[in-house]
């Protein structure tokens, strides 16, 4: 064993183009490739503990011991590590974050994104960024983006080796701010892991899926030319999708809540009145609003104004996942 114990660092990230459902729900291949921007200021630090004496993992989460649902899937993800790398022995993790949580910023993301380095390096695993990405992937989907900071592409592929995600742009090649409008902090009813299994049962998601290509390329040209009205343009299009097809599935499933709705319009509106504004919504009712960093204090103050808005969270784009030297 090369060291006793690993600390890790990873950033949340808000997706420009979804990931929703996958083409094989165990590996946790997409049916679309994604792309998204890592959020600067938030993030997950995992301590990860090699113990020959535990029979099982053990995961606390800001302090408390985790839920069973949260051990499962921890355990779960260092089953493929142990796999991976031969090694046989448990560990102990603890996590904490300092994002609040339901706040609309998805934490498995960052959690599994410093998990993977965490394990790689504890483990003896492979550290090249993909060969992170790809572990990352088995625990969150969205954590394989971010393994990177600034702009990044999960390439969907068709099995574990092909779907990894890979850089577009350093986190300082364009100033974009993610000012998160939270409306509601109740934990989601249907998880993302469950709404991707969902996906397929909407006759919506083959159309979504097949014209993903075409709102990808959108993305990434909007973001190498730092082109505002292209990547407001596809951002609210592939979001507005994703959710068309969340609300055709069977049993459907309904994020959105009356405050949501409100923040949307006004976003539509503060853009045709000249401000870079736009939208983008998960798997929840709080709404992700992108602008540009002149703008950012100015759109806080206005979107503090609306009713329901409980708080406003502010990122820039951020780095990728890294070590903590002890
Ligand atoms: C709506 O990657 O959180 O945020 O594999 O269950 O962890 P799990 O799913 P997850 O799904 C993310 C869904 C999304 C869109 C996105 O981030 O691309």
């Amino acid at each position: 064993m090369s060291a006793k114990s690993v600390i890790a660092i990873a950033h949340p990230n808000i997706a420009l183009i979804k990931y929703w459902g996958n083409l094989d729900d165990e590996w946790t291949i997409p049916a679309n490739g994604s792309i998204s921007m890592t959020l600067g200021g938030v993030f997950t630090q995992v301590c990860m503990t090699a113990a020959e004496n535990l029979e099982h993992d053990q995961l606390t989460m800001d302090g408390q011991v985790a839920s069973e649902a949260a051990q499962t899937r921890l355990r779960q993800f260092m089953d493929h590590v142990r796999h991976l790398s031969g090694k046989t022995f448990f560990c102990r993790v603890e996590s904490t974050s300092n994002f609040p949580r339901g706040s609309g910023i998805a934490s498995s993301a960052a959690a599994f994104a410093a998990l993977a380095l965490a394990a790689a390096k504890l483990y003896d695993l492979p550290t090249h960024p993909i060969e992170l990405s790809r572990l990352a992937r088995l625990g969150s989907g969205s954590a394989c983006r971010s393994i990177y900071g600034g702009f990044v592409e999960w390439l969907a592929g068709r099995d574990h080796q092909s779907s990894y995600a890979i850089p577009i742009a350093s986190p300082e090649h364009w100033d974009l701010v993610d000012c998160v409008a939270v409306v509601s902090t109740e934990h989601k009813a249907v998880s993302s892991r469950e709404g991707h299994r969902l996906a397929k049962t909407s006759p919506l998601q083959r159309c979504r899926v097949q014209s993903a290509d075409q709102r990808l390329e959108q993305c990434r040209q909007a973001i190498l030319q730092r082109d505002f009205e292209q990547l407001a343009d596809v951002v609210e299009w592939d979001s507005n999708l994703m959710h068309s097809v969340m609300m055709t599935s069977q049993p459907p499933l309904f994020y959105w809540r009356g405050e949501t709705l409100v923040i949307m319009e006004e976003i539509r509106q503060w853009r045709n009145r000249g401000t870079p504004v736009c939208y983008t919504i998960d798997a929840g009712p709080n709404v992700h609003i992108l602008t540009l960093s002149n703008y950012a204090e100015q759109v806080k103050e206005k979107l503090s104004q609306v009713a329901g808005v409980r708080e406003v969270i502010m990122a820039k784009a951020g780095e990728g996942a890294y070590l903590l030297e002890p």
